[in-house]
């Protein structure tokens, strides 16, 4: 039996996912597949690393060392072909924290910020909760699969965007961008000055035939104008140990950026986050592996079981990440009736495709990052819930 077919009790583990049911679905007869983290243990030479740091028994302050940042630099070298120098990384708790930095860092209240929706909440929060102001360049639904429209980038960034805050691969939609993409993408940026904030949080879990590009390596002009925002944290499990870096090529920029961190006190890695990043970047990558056959098959079972019994439901096909979005306009229901169906009848704790804005009406978000028999309870009942509405 597979690692990942090893069903663990999440429960009573203070995890959001399966501890918080009742705040979030007013239920806790529902099964969770919402929020980004996996059901599955992170890889052992992770747990080993974290076990042996605590039977040390000493928490003192923990320095980020030559061998974790080479840890990082390897892992980026090799998977996504990206050289990257030492000097170039801060690290950050997470890379919801880099985005709020880096929007104060590089704009000011008001500036304009493009986002491509639907997409990730927060990224909304991170402009809103500054004063900034939100434009969208809404992503192109067509025949079940997202495009971007240049044309209307190409305006919005005319209008004097300051800053795009990039979802690269997308969350919710899990494209994975094409260098042609990418290229006309920073072609733009350069054009009209905006300034790349690159969330590749999800940069490691891209299928096969699919290559995620960092957008920083287009050029070095590109890259002069890009904060590339990287974690272990969706890749290997370990979003509660709070580690992820930044990387700036620009050197007055990563300065900037360091200031501000120092200014609010923010620094480093926590001595779990330090060991845990540094031994699943040097011991993870066959698990990583394994993990993203897995996640491809499940995302197969789950299209193949809704187009043969609930084909209501239409699921987008996914070129990366573990989130599944899900086209449910067939089912006819408003928002508030389609998040009830799936938490009443269904009994599924989903994501509402309206938290990722309007563009989301009518899709679900649903996490298949579980054991095979839990994707499979999720999966009928929702297909007995669609059935028997
Ligand atoms: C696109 C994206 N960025 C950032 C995060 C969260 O990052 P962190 O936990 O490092 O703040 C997520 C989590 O789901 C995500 O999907």
């Amino acid at each position: 039996m597979s690692i990942f077919d090893v069903l663990h009790d999440r429960k009573n583990t203070r995890s959001v996912k399966w501890d918080n049911l009742e705040p979030v679905f007013q239920s806790t007869d529902v099964l969770p597949m919402w929020v980004a983290d996996m059901d599955f243990k992170a890889p052992a030479a992770v747990n080993d690393a974290l076990v042996k740091r605590a039977e040390h028994g000493i928490y003192g302050y923990t320095v980020i060392d030559e061998d974790v940042k080479g840890a990082v630099i390897n892992w980026v070298k090799h998977r996504q072909n990206w050289t990257i120098d030492p000097d170039w990384l801060s690290f950050s708790p997470g890379v919801v924290t880099s985005l709020h930095m880096a929007v104060q860092a590089f704009t000011e209240p008001k500036d304009k910020i493009l986002i491509q929706t639907p997409v990730y909440t927060p990224f909304y929060n991170v402009i809103k909760q500054h004063d900034r102001e939100i434009v969208k360049n809404p992503l192109v639904y067509e025949n079940q699969s997202y495009t971007i429209d240049f044309a209307d980038f190409e305006e919005k960034l005319k209008q004097g965007v300051k800053a795009f805050i990039f979802c690269s691969p997308h969350n919710p939609v899990g494209r994975v961008w094409t260098h042609d993409e990418l290229s006309e993408i920073a072609r733009l940026c350069l054009k009209y000055d905006v300034l790349i904030l690159s969330d590749e949080i999800h940069g490691d879990l891209v299928f096969k035939g699919q290559h995620q590009i960092p957008i920083a390596t287009i050029s070095d002009e590109v890259a002069d104008k890009t904060i590339t925002c990287m974690a272990p944290s969706k890749t290997f499990n370990l979003a509660g140990l709070d580690a992820s870096f930044i990387v700036t090529t620009n050197e007055e920029k990563r300065k900037k950026l360091n200031t501000l961190f120092s200014k609010q006190g923010i620094g480093g890695l926590n001595a779990m986050g330090n060991t845990a990043l540094e031994a699943a970047y040097v011991h993870g990558g066959a698990w990583l592996d394994e993990l993203l056959t897995v996640l491809e098959d499940h995302q197969k079972y789950v299209s193949e079981m809704f187009a043969a019994h609930a084909k209501e439901l239409k699921v987008i096909q996914s070129e990366g990440t573990y989130l599944l979005w899900i086209d449910c306009s067939e089912l006819n229901m408003d928002d508030e009736e389609l998040k009830n169906f799936m938490i009443q009848k269904a009994k599924v704790g989903l994501n509402p495709g309206i938290a990722y804005g309007d563009e989301g009406k009518q899709f679900m978000r649903m996490n298949i990052a579980c054991p095979r028999v839990t994707l499979e309870e999720g999966v009928n009942r929702i297909i007995d819930a669609v059935s028997n509405r």
